[in-house]
């Protein structure tokens, strides 16, 4: 059976041990080669050893993603050292202004500084613009489509007060991800998003032993009881990355155990 990725060319941004790698690795067993930027090198270049050991081609590269130049420089490294970019999956994100490794400052937007604001912005938002718009530039020039995944949450579809800047970011990332849809429909380039739930993650690790009985809280919210794997989020990326989703651009996919149904 062909691999359902054979001889692809993708790009991920943020090379985390959880989101970018379930995926890289997953592509890379289903016939993708990658390339993996993220701000910790070290952390981009183990996940692009797993994929080299996979028999893929990979690459790995230190990117602020929400700097403009140091963007295009990494789309267009990724082209050239892979032979053209066909699937671009954004998966970096801060879930706060100190996030990683700092307390979680929980702001109440009343309380907000616009520092900590313009922070989640730049990561959680501009990153997503500006990787889009680089990625899309160079599958237009190549000509022959694409495939452009947006990793959201549940927080772009549930206000919750404090956090708000994250979820609005979240919202905004979803905006952005339908408006790419419509504009680059015409160059059969599909964009489209997921919106984990609560998953067995660092940033949700980190969310849940942010008070006592929080997970237990959690679980009793999620109608299938337990939290998500990143397996089974790389999954939808891989539906979202192939050709089962030809005609699949402008949606959101929802792994989050049923904890909200529209
Ligand atoms: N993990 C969850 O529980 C969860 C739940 C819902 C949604 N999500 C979404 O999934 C995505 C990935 O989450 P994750 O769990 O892998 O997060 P993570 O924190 O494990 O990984 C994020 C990665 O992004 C990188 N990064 C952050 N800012 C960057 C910058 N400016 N430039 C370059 N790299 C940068 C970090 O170095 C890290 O490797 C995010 O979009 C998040 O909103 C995650």
């Amino acid at each position: 059976m062909t691999a359902r990725l054979e001889g692809r060319n993708a790009l991920i941004t943020g090379a985390s041990d959880d989101a970018a790698r379930a995926a890289a690795i997953l592509f890379a067993q289903e016939g993708a080669n990658v390339f993996l930027g993220d701000r910790n090198l070290e952390a981009a270049r183990r996940v692009a050893a797993e994929v080299a050991a996979a028999g893929r081609k990979s690459g790995a590269m230190a990117v602020d993603v929400a700097h403009e130049e140091q963007v295009d420089g990494m789309v267009n490294r990724a082209a050239a050292e892979l032979g053209g970019i066909d699937i671009l999956m954004v998966a970096d994100a801060v879930m706060h202004a100190r996030y990683p490794g700092g307390k979680n400052p929980n702001h109440r937007l009343i309380d907000e500084p616009l520092a900590d604001w313009r922070r989640v912005m730049s990561y959680n938002l501009d990153a997503y613009f500006l990787t889009g718009r680089a990625a899309a530039r160079a599958m237009v020039a190549a000509g022959k489509g694409g495939s452009i995944i947006n990793y959201i949450s549940v927080a772009a579809f549930m206000a919750a007060p404090g956090g708000g800047d994250y979820s609005v970011s979240r919202a905004a990332a979803w905006m952005l991800t339908k408006v790419m849809a419509l504009e680059l429909a015409p160059r059969n380039i599909r964009v489209n998003a997921i919106a984990p739930g609560y998953l067995d993650s660092n940033m949700s690790r980190e969310f849940y032993s942010g008070a006592p009985g929080r997970l237990e809280a959690v679980l009793k919210r999620v109608p299938l009881g337990r939290i998500g794997q990143m397996r089974e989020i790389a999954a939808s990326a891989l539906f979202l990355a192939g050709e089962e989703s030809s005609y699949v651009t402008g949606q959101v996919l929802h792994p989050n155990g049923g904890l909200l149904m529209q």
